[in-house]
């Protein structure tokens, strides 16, 4: 069974979807803030799992010393995936390189379709006839990567971004846990 942290920076949903899949490849062994006092924070700790914050502010503008202190938390905690779940900060290629083919992270939209931010905004615009959310692995670039899966739906005339965030986020539940038992079980 392959031990995962999940990184966050908020509301810690798709952490709780994570921690309730119940799977047999992996289980949440440490969850990681850079906010204090999150909802995300919260959550760990009802499920009795280890919550740290490591809060980016210490570290002044040294991006690479914050990931350093997480990089410490997670090898002394055993973690062999780390899975990005609203963790709202660029992370630099000391991290990624360091966890290169075991770093994840979900996005809101059907990518290559749409990186960055505003996702349900731009696919509206773009009067797209589907949407949906995309599981991958991290790489220098942002929101690029491997893809280890996606999930999507269509978009009905009526919707608006706050309603196709809330039916993209109901997919991203299944699909996170779904895509993290699978990769946890391909690697060593
Ligand atoms: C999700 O929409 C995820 O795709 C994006 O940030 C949001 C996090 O939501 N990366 P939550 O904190 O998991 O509720």
């Amino acid at each position: 069974m392959k031990r995962v942290a999940v990184l966050v920076s908020g509301r810690g949903s798709n952490l709780q979807a994570l921690l309730d899949a119940k799977q047999d490849a992996y289980k949440i062994a440490l969850v990681i803030s850079n906010v204090p006092e999150v909802e995300g924070l919260a959550r760990a700790r009802a499920a009795g799992v280890e919550a740290l914050t490591i809060d980016h502010k210490r570290f002044g503008k040294d991006r690479e010393l914050f990931e350093r202190e997480i990089d410490a938390a997670l090898r002394t905690h055993k973690i062999d995936i780390v899975a990005l779940a609203g963790f709202m900060r660029v992370l630099t290629p000391f991290f990624v390189r360091a966890w290169a083919g075991r770093l994840v992270n979900i996005h809101p939209s059907l990518l290559p379709k749409y990186p960055g931010m505003n996702t349900h905004a731009r696919a509206l615009e773009a009067g797209d006839a589907e949407h949906g959310a995309t599981v991958h692995l991290v790489v220098e670039e942002v929101d690029a990567g491997d893809i280890l899966g996606q999930s999507s739906m269509p978009i009905e005339p009526d919707d608006t971004p706050e309603t196709l965030a809330q039916r993209v986020l109901a997919l991203e539940h299944k699909l996170y846990p779904q895509c993290l038992a699978k990769l946890a079980a391909s690697i060593p």
